[in-house]
């Protein structure tokens, strides 16, 4: 661990700019993509409020970077920047461990922090804005939702004075690039993975995000900011991306709608109705009509509607834009003498139900033989659920033929039973698929 100091490089008028006592003190924990993007605004940027003093990074000598200042200090030790006057610490390191301990450390220190880690906040969110309150310092996540798309600095500001009751989004950008290239390229799942890894939007073990990990802790920091509900992400049902085949779309599209990943959390009284999964949504809505790896998000409030926010829900520079904005505001709470953390003067503790009550689409794919839609529809009608209509398509092979029913608006619990007897019928030949419409 050493504290080591860089080469002289050239001091920008822009940084030079920034050297006033009052500039806030900010150290940069993470030097990786969304690290390095941040530092190059705030060196570039001329942004009065701010002064970057610190870069920490494991092994942090190969970081070094010729633009920035020569007095800024690189360092590997973080005790190091706890132990200076930076004012603001910037968490960008990603993951709960050391992340976790690395900010606690920092609220106690006296130091306001900024984060992009969706993990830290939504696993730990109420503790540290407690931590944050009771040692009078800030904590501002504005990129960890949505990365540069500012939904959360909303529902802080511009929405506080709503009383929101549903929020729900487009929140994981490697979904939405594979199921929207599915959807275009009528390719299958497993090659519009590969281009999405190969693009740099995908994992090589893409499974948080594909399994609907990543957008239901996602969703937990919006039900914790927008609804002030404490959401354990685990709590929240997540299904699956992998099951949907091009199929899905050529059927989707008969019920003049698409498929995307949808996150979504209602509020009814002393219930959060919580979901994170592919879900059929209108072709023609604001969710249909998100390509590739943006993000949307949507909430509803009883005095003022609804509202859409949509772009780069990923990537260095629209996340560094996102965690520049928050120091911004951090700084100029600091600098106001407004430097307590508001906290919600209580969390609810709902409880967590994905009880929706919507229509369904369901999609078989089964061996064909006499009598298949008869034996199907008398398991749901034996269920109580209504039949709207029944899809096939022609020109299908016979020994594996997909073919669609929706059903009429029915809750998930009635639902789940007569999925399970029909997972045991002898011509079925791949699980069903059960996805939720949304109008
Ligand atoms: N990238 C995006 O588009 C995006 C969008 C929204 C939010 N975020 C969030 O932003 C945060 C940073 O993401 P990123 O994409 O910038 O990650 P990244 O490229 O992996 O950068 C992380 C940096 O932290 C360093 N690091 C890791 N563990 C460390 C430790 N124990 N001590 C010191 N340094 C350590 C890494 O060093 P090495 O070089 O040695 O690995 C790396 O330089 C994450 O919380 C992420 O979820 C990212």
């Amino acid at each position: 661990m050493s504290e080591t100091s860089s080469k002289a490089v050239p001091n920008t008028a822009a940084h030079r700019g920034s050297r006033q006592t009052s500039a806030c003190r900010v150290a940069l924990v993470g030097f990786g993509t969304v690290g390095r993007a941040v530092a190059k605004i705030l060196c570039e940027s001329g942004e009065r409020s701010l002064r970057l003093t610190h870069i920490c990074n494991r092994n942090v000598e190969r970081k070094r970077q010729p633009w920035v200042p020569s007095d800024v200090v690189w360092t590997d030790d973080v005790d190091l920047v706890l132990g200076s006057d930076v004012e603001i610490v910037v968490e960008l390191i990603g993951g709960l461990n050391p992340a976790e301990k690395i900010v606690r450390d920092a609220l106690r220190a006296g130091k306001s922090v900024v984060t992009a880690n969706k993990q830290l906040i939504a696993h730990h969110g109420p503790d540290l804005l407690q931590l944050a309150a009771s040692q009078g310092c800030q904590l501002e996540f504005g990129a960890s939702v949505a990365g540069g798309v500012p939904v959360l600095p909303a529902l802080r500001t511009g929405l506080s004075g709503d009383r929101l009751h549903g929020i729900a989004g487009i929140l994981n950008g490697t979904c939405n690039y594979i199921l929207s290239r599915i959807e275009t390229a009528r390719i299958p799942f497993s090659e519009a993975l590969e281009e999405a890894q190969a693009r740099g939007y995908a994992e090589a073990d893409a499974s948080e995000d594909l399994d609907g990990g990543d957008a239901r802790a996602k969703l937990a920091i919006l039900a914790l900011s927008g609804l002030h509900a404490r959401v354990v992400p685990e709590s929240v049902r997540a299904r699956s991306i992998r099951p949907i085949d091009a199929v899905d779309f050529d059927y989707a599209a008969e019920l003049g709608c698409t498929i995307r990943q949808i996150s979504r959390a209602d509020l009814k009284q002393h219930t959060l109705f919580a979901d994170v999964g592919p879900c059929l949504v209108p072709t023609d809505s604001p969710f249909g009509g998100v390509q590739r790896n943006l993000n949307l998000v949507l909430t509803s409030g009883q005095y003022g509607g609804d509202m859409a926010f949509l772009g780069a829900g990923a990537g260095g520079d629209p996340t560094a834009v996102a965690v520049v904005s928050d120091l911004i505001y951090v700084a100029g709470r600091l600098s106001s003498g407004s430097g307590d953390q508001e906290v919600a003067s209580c969390f609810r503790t709902p409880s967590i139900s994905s009880d929706f009550e919507t229509p369904w689409y369901l999609r078989f794919f089964v061996r064909d033989q006499p009598g298949i839609v008869a034996r199907l529809a008398e398991i749901l009608a034996r269920h109580r659920l209504n039949i709207d209509a029944v899809l096939q398509k022609p020109g299908f092979d016979k020994a594996s033929l997909p073919f669609v029913i929706t059903l009429e608006p029915c809750h998930n619990s009635q639902l789940h039973p007569a999925i399970e007897e029909m997972s045991g019928l002898d011509f079925s030949i791949r699980p069903s698929l059960c996805l939720p419409i949304l109008r």
